[in-house]
């Protein structure tokens, strides 16, 4: 008999039960939604799986406080932390997360040794470190996600601007979660025609600049937390190319060994994502102009590393 695939979502705030919702609608597999407040996970999963019927999707969505229950997850996604308040860069949030994250990934290790783990807390780049260091994964199970969220809305202003369709739209960032991120406007087509031939440089500037303050905007829109719509779109799309093993080349963070000259530090980079999680980094030839914006993009992860190191978390 076919077993279902298990992906497990730590975390039951906005970001944790959204990735809960679209994975259960998506029928990735059953859902195990896990937070510190039991109350909440286990809610927010009964109203979930109570929405199965109308929706028509066979997943089932489990909320529980307790790790056994996410035991032998194929995937797991990590929510857990604090999100950002109006004014706070993402980096505030270092000290408070780096002991969420941790005591987080001690349970997926127990229980999930051999699952591929998805890490969305902020700040991303760092969390993820710490992720790795504390499950000790090779770089194949542990993937950080930021470049899925800032390319899709780096696709949308594309496509709101140029009035063509989001689904014609192909772009990516790469770098750090961060304002260092580096958006290619080299590499983004309309229809597959490049957006150099559709915009002018000014214009393109200007959505450049507004999806590196994407996370921002929204933070600032809504004064009382960040975004969860689209992270949660992405961690969940990076969920199902390895769940299904669709082998997508899709940006995120990994940890780097040797790619691009870096080595031992997670930062946005071109994944093949599929059954094994990273099968491979895809590296592209860089311009001048895009070698320093990583280079620079690097130098902030790496602060924000050394900042994390004088820790006691
Ligand atoms: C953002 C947060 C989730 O970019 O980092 O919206």
């Amino acid at each position: 008999m076919h077993k279902r695939k298990k992906l497990s979502v730590i975390g039951a705030g906005f970001v944790g039960s959204t990735c809960a919702h679209w994975a259960a609608e998506k029928e990735l597999g059953d859902v195990v939604l896990l937070d510190v407040n039991e109350g909440s996970a286990k809610g927010k999963a009964l109203d979930l799986f109570e929405s199965s019927p109308i929706e028509g999707f066979d997943s089932k969505v489990l909320g529980t406080n307790n790790y056994k229950d996410t035991a032998g997850s194929d995937v797991v996604i990590v929510t857990a932390g604090l999100p950002r308040k109006p004014g706070m860069s993402r980096d505030d949030l270092l000290a408070k997360n780096a002991g969420i994250v941790k005591a987080v990934c001690q349970g997926i290790k127990e229980y999930s040794p051999n699952a591929i783990v998805i890490i969305v807390s902020n700040p991303l780049d760092a969390m993820a470190l710490v992720a790795k260091e504390v499950l000790g994964f090779p770089r194949e199970r542990v993937i950080g996600m930021a470049g899925v969220l800032d390319s899709a809305r780096f696709r949308s202003f594309i496509a709101e601007e140029t009035g063509v369709s989001v689904k014609d739209i192909q772009a990516f960032v790469l770098g750090g979660h961060g304002d260092t991120m580096v958006p290619m406007p080299r590499h983004c087509s309309v229809g597959g025609i490049p957006l150099t031939e559709f915009l002018a440089k000014e214009k393109i500037d200007a959505l450049v600049d507004r999806t590196r303050k994407g996370g921002a905007e929204i933070v600032s829109l809504l004064q009382t937390g960040s975004a969860y719509y689209a992270p949660s779109a992405s961690a969940v799309q990076m969920a199902e190319a390895i769940l299904k093993d669709q082998h997508r080349i899709l940006p995120c963070a990994a940890y780097l060994e040797g790619e691009y000259g870096y080595d031992g530090i997670f930062v946005g980079v071109l994944c093949r994502l599929g059954g094994k999680g990273l099968e491979s980094v895809v590296e592209l030839k860089l311009n001048n102009e895009e070698k320093s914006g990583l280079e620079n993009s690097v130098k902030h992860v790496k602060e924000l590393v050394t900042a994390l190191r004088n820790l006691e978390y």
